[in-house]
């Protein structure tokens, strides 16, 4: 009985996963956020016709950000004012207190192709690294990563994408003794 109980449950969970597939996006009028009667029904673009041709992701909002800028799909402006510095980064930061996941690895390069070092830097992290108190309970009340990350860049529940360095991997000796990788 309980095996055909969970036999149902996969069965269940395989169908809504279709479904989600099938939809995607909602539209607007669907959405339960946008009024269906209101008038900017049919004025404003429809996030399957904004979203739909850039590299999907199957979380967050269904696209791959990093690669929808990595692969020229888009190419969003970096100033408003012509005067403004654009300083990039490519050091990526080995942090280890992860417990029994992987540890993670944070990329500049990738954050600063969107973000400017004040975004993050000195309020959130410290500029050295290993330095600042970051922890998972921290991250799921929305601070530290958790203040972008959830919100407006990929959600908490893709561990992966941050817990990426499992210990005496390549990617882990690579570091050596230290916590940063240059360009
Ligand atoms: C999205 C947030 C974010 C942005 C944007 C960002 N940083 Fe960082 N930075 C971090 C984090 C996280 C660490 C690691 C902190 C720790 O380990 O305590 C770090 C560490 C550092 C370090 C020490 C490690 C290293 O790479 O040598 C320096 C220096 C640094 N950042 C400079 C910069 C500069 C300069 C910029 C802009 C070009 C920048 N950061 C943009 C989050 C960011
Ligand atoms: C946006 C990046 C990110 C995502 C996504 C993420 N984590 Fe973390 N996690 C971190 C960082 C950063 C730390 C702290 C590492 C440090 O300070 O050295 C951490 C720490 C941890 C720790 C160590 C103990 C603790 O409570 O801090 C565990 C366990 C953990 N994460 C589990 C998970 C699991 C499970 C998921 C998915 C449900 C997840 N994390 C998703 C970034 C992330
Ligand atoms: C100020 C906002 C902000 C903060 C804080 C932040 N991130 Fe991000 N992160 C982004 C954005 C925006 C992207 C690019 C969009 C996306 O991938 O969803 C990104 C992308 C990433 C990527 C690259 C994904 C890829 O596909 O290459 C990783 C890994 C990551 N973040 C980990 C972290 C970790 C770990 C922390 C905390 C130590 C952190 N981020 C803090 C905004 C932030």
């Amino acid at each position: 009985m309980a095996m055909r109980r969970a036999g149902l449950f996969v069965l269940c969970l395989a169908l809504v996963a279709v479904a989600v597939a099938a939809t995607r996006w909602l539209p607007l009028a669907r959405d339960e956020v946008h009024d269906p009667a209101g008038p900017g029904i049919g004025l404003l673009q429809e996030p399957a016709e904004a979203l739909g041709w850039l590299p999907p992701d199957n979380a967050g909002n269904q696209v791959r950000w990093m690669q929808a800028l990595d692969q020229g799909h888009i190419n969003p402006r970096s100033q408003i004012l012509p005067s403004t510095q654009v300083n990039l980064r490519s050091t990526d930061v080995l942090l280890k207190n992860s417990g029994e996941m992987p540890m993670v690895r944070f990329p500049h390069r990738q954050h600063t192709a969107w973000l400017d070092c004040s975004n993050c830097h000195d309020k959130l992290f410290e500029r050295t690294a290993g330095a600042t108190k970051i922890n998972m309970f921290l991250i799921l009340q929305g601070e530290k990563c958790g203040l972008c990350h959830g919100a407006v860049a990929f959600p908490l529940t893709e561990c992966t994408r941050c817990h990426s360095v499992p210990r005496g991997s390549p990617e882990a000796l690579a570091f050596g003794r230290g916590l940063v990788l240059g360009p």
